[in-house]
């Protein structure tokens, strides 16, 4: 069993150039199954989530292969349309992969997707979009297989806007024959990523951005080369790290107007933060503060729920107490007893979580609960007195590429053993 083992107390300082992001490559890849020419997709980062899409890929027909962080994907030998259940269960992002194999080949045969477990993450948005563009669906004992005579467009409005329903209309609406309308679309950075990149092969999308996305359908979809935007949460935990633990930090490649709800909050702790092109610098001062507003999760562009853990480690020691409420998922404070085991002070109560900032931490043993919980973890264990040993590895190397070793770039005591 692999482990990280922090030693705490040393200032962080350094550059540290921003990975790809991982909810914009992995359904950028399942895009590719649309195209009928081959995608050449550069800033991938190196995740086991990533690793998952490239299996599901392959097991589909189309070649995948990786170059450092380039990925090629071959997707015009395409012949299955079936995904196994092991690769469902892997990750969330495999549903992504059922509009994009509808679009293609008219019909698919998926599971219930895995992924962090942060309350009921259920499907039925993404399956009501599905049906009003024409596609059966029949689900028994878990299997899902979807149908469709005639794809067509639609006028589809989500109840939430949800990041993989929207992900799933824009999948399927491409192929569909005639105009999809799609109102209240989740405006999340990743969804113009996606698009973006759909435009590049050429699809006919506007308004992706904005709460209303319109798909011209039936584009004869070719190759293209593509980069991939960076990773606005991977930015937010370097950021949150520093914070926490003291010092400064130059990130680089880093994307500035997808970050701002979170650098907007992370200001008020008191660190000094200034952009410029693609840059932000943090330092931090002798305390944090706390926030004083209540720290809400929203949709984006509100303050991103996969920020929260990260920020909440780094309020852990601030002076003051601070107040969030996780209005995404159900089940999104797992970490928070993690970190009241290294001497935080965080009460939950529902979707409230109150923190009142401590004097120091301390080491402890702790296992990472998901993916940005972890994150918060190795945040808090970098700021906190002596060794804290930190297990489940692989939540947390589902987001983040090397984590111990851009930590240890900036002057953290982390090594994996
Ligand atoms: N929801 C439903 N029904 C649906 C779809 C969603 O009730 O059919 C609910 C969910 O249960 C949740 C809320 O709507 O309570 C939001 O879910 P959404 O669909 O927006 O999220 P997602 O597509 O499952 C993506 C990211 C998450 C990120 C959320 C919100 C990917 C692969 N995942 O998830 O990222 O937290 O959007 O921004 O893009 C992470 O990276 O750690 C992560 C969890």
């Amino acid at each position: 069993m692999q482990k990280l083992i922090v030693n705490g107390g040393r200032r962080l300082h350094g550059e540290l150039k921003l990975q790809g992001s991982k909810n914009s490559a992995l359904p950028i890849m399942a895009a590719c199954v649309l195209s009928s020419e081959e995608c050449s997709l550069r800033n991938c980062p190196r995740l086991t989530d990533v690793y998952s899409a490239a299996r599901i890929l392959n097991c589909l027909g189309c070649r995948c292969s990786f170059s450092g962080n380039t990925v090629t994907a071959d997707p015009s030998g395409i012949n299955a349309t079936e995904i196994p259940e092991s690769l469902m269960r892997q990750m969330r992002s495999s549903i992504m992969f059922m509009g994009a194999i509808i679009g293609r080949m008219g019909e698919c045969t998926v599971s219930v997707p895995g992924g962090c477990e942060l309350g009921p993450r259920p499907i039925d948005m993404h399956l009501a979009a599905l049906r009003k563009m024409g596609v059966s669906v029949s689900d028994s004992g878990g299997r899902i297989v979807c149908r469709a005579e005639r794809l067509h467009g639609a006028k589809i409005s989500l109840p939430f806007p949800s990041v993989g329903a929207t992900e799933n209309v824009i999948l399927c609406g491409v192929c569909a024959e005639g105009e999809t309308v799609l109102n209240n679309a989740a405006r999340e950075p990743e969804i113009c990523d996606l698009c973006s990149f759909l435009r590049a092969c050429g699809a006919q999308i506007k308004g992706d951005g904005g709460s209303r996305i319109v798909i011209s359908g039936r584009a004869e979809l070719h190759g293209c080369e593509y980069t991939v935007m960076p990773d606005r949460i991977a930015g937010a935990t370097y950021l949150s790290m520093t914070a926490a633990a003291g010092g400064e930090i130059i990130l680089t490649d880093a994307c500035v107007p997808e970050m701002e709800p979170f650098l907007s909050v992370l200001e008020q702790t008191g660190c000094s933060i200034y952009t410029k092109d693609d840059s932000i610098y943090l330092r931090s001062g002798p305390r944090l503060r706390c926030v004083r507003e209540r720290i809400r999760t929203m949709p984006h562009p509100g303050f991103p729920t996969d920020a929260q853990a990260v920020l909440m480690a780094a309020l852990c020691k601030a002076d003051g107490t601070s107040v969030f409420e996780e209005n995404i998922f159900d089940c999104r404070y797992r970490h928070t007893d993690a970190l009241n085991k290294m001497g935080a002070d965080i009460q939950v109560l529902g979707k409230v979580a109150v923190v009142r900032g401590v004097r120091s931490l301390h080491g402890a043993e702790v296992e990472a609960t998901d993916l940005r919980g972890g994150a918060a973890m190795v945040a808090a264990a970098l700021s906190a007195e002596g060794e804290t040993v930190i297990t489940e590895l692989h939540h947390i190397d589902r987001g983040y590429e090397k984590i111990e070793e851009a930590a240890a770039s900036l002057g953290g005591d982390i090594r994996r053993v």
